[in-house]
């Protein structure tokens, strides 16, 4: 099918409310194109929320209608297996999972599992983590691994063999000699899919839209070696040998392993040396005890370093899942709890390029607003040009997109498939598009940048509003829009003249935009920022690679160089001159400023001299009390943090070592002495414990940001 109608169709079938019994046969093939192009060219073109919503609209549409058909993808996985590989059947259809995202639905398993059963008694359930990655099947006879099948189609699938060999953590060989078959996921470590984009981006290659994408890809490939390359981990959830009584019995009197339960199934895989879910098992002895459990085993979901979609429920007595039986679709004694969908699918309006206070000119996608874990996303950065280059996005392509670690959207891979030819490709501008003057590129760097440091109307909006932010002079009502609105009525056109914005005072109150009151309030807020700490002064100029912590440093060191050598009282034409009297050295003695730092420092007094002289005579600075060792207030330097709860797109350990690397240390409870605690989703106890000491709490959005304002 044409990806642009097969798209179009699949937009229109589920945003409708309810499916017409004439479209059934449409959607059928729609959802077995989305199969074939998932599970064959790993290349979806919908997000997994999306193809989840369209295949509960067919199976809503069926059971209406009544209008079943064995050939229908609810009755079986309709994908043909790819001509590439040998197939070979399945000894028993590989089956899917019945899918939940919410709460209520799990207990409506539950009811339909009693209905089954008649039975009021408790049920136990194991919780196991959703694998997001390749279902394959292991074949085992005399003890020897004879052969691997990819899923394919659930009844038959391609012979992988070869390529599984060289997997390290498949057991060659394993102590029981009954021809058994084991299955269960193939995935692709976070750092293992990183480091393979990466190397796909130097050689100009097709990047892997996600973990699994890359590591079905690596699987089904011609070349074994390349499947070497990459490390993949193999995790084991079915052993269909222990799921048959007779089978059962028999393994017990073999092995001395009595197995009655999925834990005990699971411990058997275990002691025949497979991977499993291992710490993230868990059992639970009723549905209450289950519900409580998932939130928590969701926040661990970060220290796995791999991804899943979502956890699975299991019924623990195997005797039950005998009686439950199974759907063409998937069994009954099991369902999958997925977690809302965190790619999305939108498309690019325009590219533009948008320049920041240092000059440097930044690709930025703007999209059809698109929600996205929660949250409505409009635009995404592209970061640079090359990065531009190597995801070969252009206006009007659809793309998928993430929120990584909740925050920052981003831009993950263009869906090419989905291109009609009027999509427009977007390069470096020549000239800046705020000054238009010409661009330059710094030799050995990736990014482009306007040279005029000092009349681009973009680089001076940028740098007025790091200057009057929170973290630099802190002027309340003074924000982006009074910026742009002050610079073009011309009150304002460099720092100095803020300080020089009472003189129109009649004026702003005449002009009524703002209420004689708010021109009051801002006119106060800037006469307060002129008594400003010289740390914080520093961190106000925005100068580029200087961070909250390095202001601090300088400052120091400059209230050093003053209280030594000079009687002159420290204004701000003294620090001026003492600025440009500095050579690059001098700077590089400074503690935490390296050559980079320096460099950045240098170059910003002697571009910016003039604009300086005119603003330091404005304020009154306040040296740091050097008697003291260092200022602590904004540093991060040894404070404490904690995390609870889970970060969508980020792991805990990466959280921890981005801190780490702010000089943050890391503790894993909940203590007076910590000084924050980080808060994701679904956090735990530790959240309600740090309230009760009064310890301050924050997302992680405004942890990175703060790491971010202190670190630049
Ligand atoms: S049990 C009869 N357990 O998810 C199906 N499947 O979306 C038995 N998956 O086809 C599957 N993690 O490939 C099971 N802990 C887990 C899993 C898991 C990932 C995969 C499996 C399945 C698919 C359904």
């Amino acid at each position: 099918m044409d990806i642009q109608i097969l798209l179009a169709e699949s937009s229109r079938l589920f945003s409708q409310k309810a499916i017409l019994q004439k479209d059934i046969p449409l959607l059928r093939d729609i959802v077995r194109e989305h199969n074939r192009l998932y599970y064959q060219q790993e290349s979806p073109v919908i997000s997994d929320e999306e193809y989840d919503r369209l295949f509960s609209q067919l199976v809503e549409a069926e059971r209406r209608y009544g209008d079943f058909d064995p050939e229908s993808p609810t009755s079986r996985i309709a994908v043909a297996p790819d001509e590439q590989f040998q197939k070979r059947p399945h000894a028993t259809p590989m089956l899917s999972l019945d899918n939940t995202y919410s709460i209520e639905e799990i207990r409506n398993f539950e009811a339909r599992i009693r209905n089954i059963l008649k039975t009021d008694e408790p049920i136990a359930y194991c919780i196991e983590v959703k694998f997001d990655g390749l279902g394959i099947s292991l074949s085992y006879e005399r003890g020897q691994l004879v052969r691997a099948l990819t899923r394919g189609n659930g009844m038959e699938g391609e012979i992988i063999t070869q390529n599984i060999m060289t997997d390290q953590n498949i057991p060659h060989t394993i102590s029981y000699k009954e021809s058994v078959e084991i299955r269960g996921e193939i995935i692709l470590p976070h750092d293992e899919f990183t480091r393979i984009n990466e190397a796909r981006k130097q050689a100009g290659e097709k990047l892997f839209a996600n973990p699994r994408n890359a590591a079905s890809g690596s699987v089904r490939q011609l070349d074994p070696k390349v499947t070497k390359s990459r490390k993949l981990r193999f995790f084991a959830y079915s052993f269909p040998h222990l799921e048959e009584p007779e089978t059962r019995a028999l393994f017990g009197s073999k092995t001395g392993i009595s197995v009655s339960t999925y834990s005990q199934y699971i411990a058997a895989l275990e002691r025949l040396w497979f991977e499993t879910s291992g710490i993230f098992f868990e059992r639970a002895k009723n549905l209450e005890a289950l519900v409580e459990r998932l939130g928590a085993i969701t926040a661990e979901r970060p220290r796995l370093g791999f991804d899943i979609d979502g956890l699975v429920i299991k019924v623990d007595d195997l005797n039950l899942w005998k009686h439950l039986g199974l759907t063409a679709h998937h069994p009954r004694y099991a369902i999958a709890f997925k977690f809302p969908a965190k790619l999305a699918r939108t498309r690019i309006q325009h590219i533009i390029h948008s320049v920041g206070r240092s000059g440097i000119v930044t690709p930025v996608a703007i999209l059809d607003p698109v929600l996205v874990g929660g949250v409505t996303v409009s635009r995404a950065t592209l970061h640079n040009y090359s990065e531009l280059a190597a995801k070969d996005a252009h206006e009007g392509d659809t793309i998928f997109l993430m929120r990584a670690g909740e925050v920052i959207p981003e831009v993950v891979s263009v869906i090419t498939e989905a291109r009609d030819g009027n999509e427009k490709r977007v390069g470096v501008p020549e000239k800046c598009p705020a000054c238009e003057t010409p661009l330059e590129q710094e030799t050995g760097k990736i990014a482009y940048f306007c040279p005029n440091r000092t009349g681009c109307p973009a680089q001076l909006q940028g740098g007025l509003e790091t200057f009057a932010g929170k973290h630099g002079m802190n002027i309340d009502g003074l924000g982006k829009k009074q910026i742009e609105r002050f610079r073009r009525e011309g009150f304002i056109s460099d720092m100095a003249s803020i300080y020089h914005l009472y003189v129109h005072r009649e004026t702003l109150v005449n002009m009524q935009w703002l209420g004689e009151k708010s021109v009051e309030n801002l006119l106060t807020s800037i006469e307060n920022s002129r008594h400003v700490p010289l740390h914080r002064l520093l961190t106000a100029l925005g100068i580029p690679n200087i961070g909250r912590r390095t202001a601090q440093s300088l400052a120091i060191f400059l209230a050093q160089s003053i209280n030594r050598n000079d009687t002159e009282k420290p204004t701000g034409e003294r620090l001026l001159k003492i600025f440009s009297s500095l050579s690059a050295e001098d700077l590089e003695s400074i503690p935490d400023m390296g050559p980079v730092a320096s460099q950045s420092v240098f170059a910003y007094f002697t571009a910016r001299e003039s604009t300086l002289s005119r603003l330091f005579p404005e304020l009154h600075i306040i040296l740091p009390d050097i008697s003291f060792e260092g200022i602590i207030e904004y540093s991060l330097s040894e404070k404490t943090f904690c995390i609870t709860g889970s970060f969508d797109g980020m792991t805990r350990e990466q959280i921890i070592e981005i801190a780490k690397s702010a000089g943050m240390r890391f503790v894993d409870s909940v203590s007076k002495k910590l000084d924050m605690l980080v808060v994701g989703e679904k956090p735990g106890s530790k959240l309600q414990k740090a309230k009760s000491l009064g310890i301050p709490t924050m997302g992680i959005e405004e942890f990175l940001a703060q790491i971010r304002d202190h670190e630049h």
